[in-house]
């Protein structure tokens, strides 16, 4: 019999307060608006993998070099291909692009088969099916990105709903789920 598979990604995973702020950002737009405690910013989308690779993904977020980053989001932006409605930053900092590119590595070095298909582009969806958001003015706000989260999204009736299954502070140790996440996961 064939391991059920987990749809997983490393994302950026912002604070409450940064929550609250990208919430403010929604209030205008037209669209599917994604829910408050799903709110972040993609590193690497890694598709269906077997449990077994749940370990090896946990040692990667472990071995992440310690790093301070600070994203001034200072942006909407839109993909018409897919009309998605984003906040995110005119130039992405260095250290975003570094940690990015070592967790990139990083998957590589475990083993673990993904299809890393598309160029980075740092966003944070706000809205899927949205039409444009036009030109809102905002006041620019900085957000300490220093949380990275291995995250579990499931398809639920009305769209995918996010578990963080390791979560990371990069100024600080690896925090490891309590034992109970862990044996929902099948870990
Ligand atoms: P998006 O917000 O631009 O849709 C979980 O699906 C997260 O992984 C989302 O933030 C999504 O980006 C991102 N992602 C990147 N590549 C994906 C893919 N091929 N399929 C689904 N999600 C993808």
């Amino acid at each position: 019999m064939n391991e059920p598979s987990l749809r997983l990604f490393f994302a950026l995973w912002p604070d409450p307060d940064t929550r609250a702020a990208l919430r403010r950002l929604q209030a205008p737009l037209q669209g599917r608006l994604t829910h408050y405690a799903d709110l972040h910013l993609t590193l690497a989308f890694l598709g269906a993998q077997p449990q077994s690779a749940l370990p090896l993904l946990k040692e990667v977020l472990a071995h992440l070099p310690r790093s301070e980053i600070r994203v001034t989001i200072d942006k909407l932006g839109y993909f018409s291909r897919n009309r998605i409605a984003w906040a995110g930053t005119h130039a992405s900092p260095e250290a975003l692009l570094r940690l990015q590119q070592q967790l990139v590595a990083g998957i590589g070095e475990a083993g673990v088969q993904w299809k890393n298909e598309h160029a980075f582009k740092s966003h944070i969806t706000l809205a899927r099916d949205a039409s444009p958001p036009g030109d809102i003015v905002f006041a620019p706000f900085d957000w300490r990105a220093n949380e990275v989260a291995l995250v579990l999204s499931e398809n639920r009736q009305n769209g995918a709903r996010y578990q963080v299954v390791a979560a990371r502070r990069l100024d600080q140790d690896l925090r490891w789920p309590d034992p109970g996440e862990d044996a929902r996961l099948g870990a």
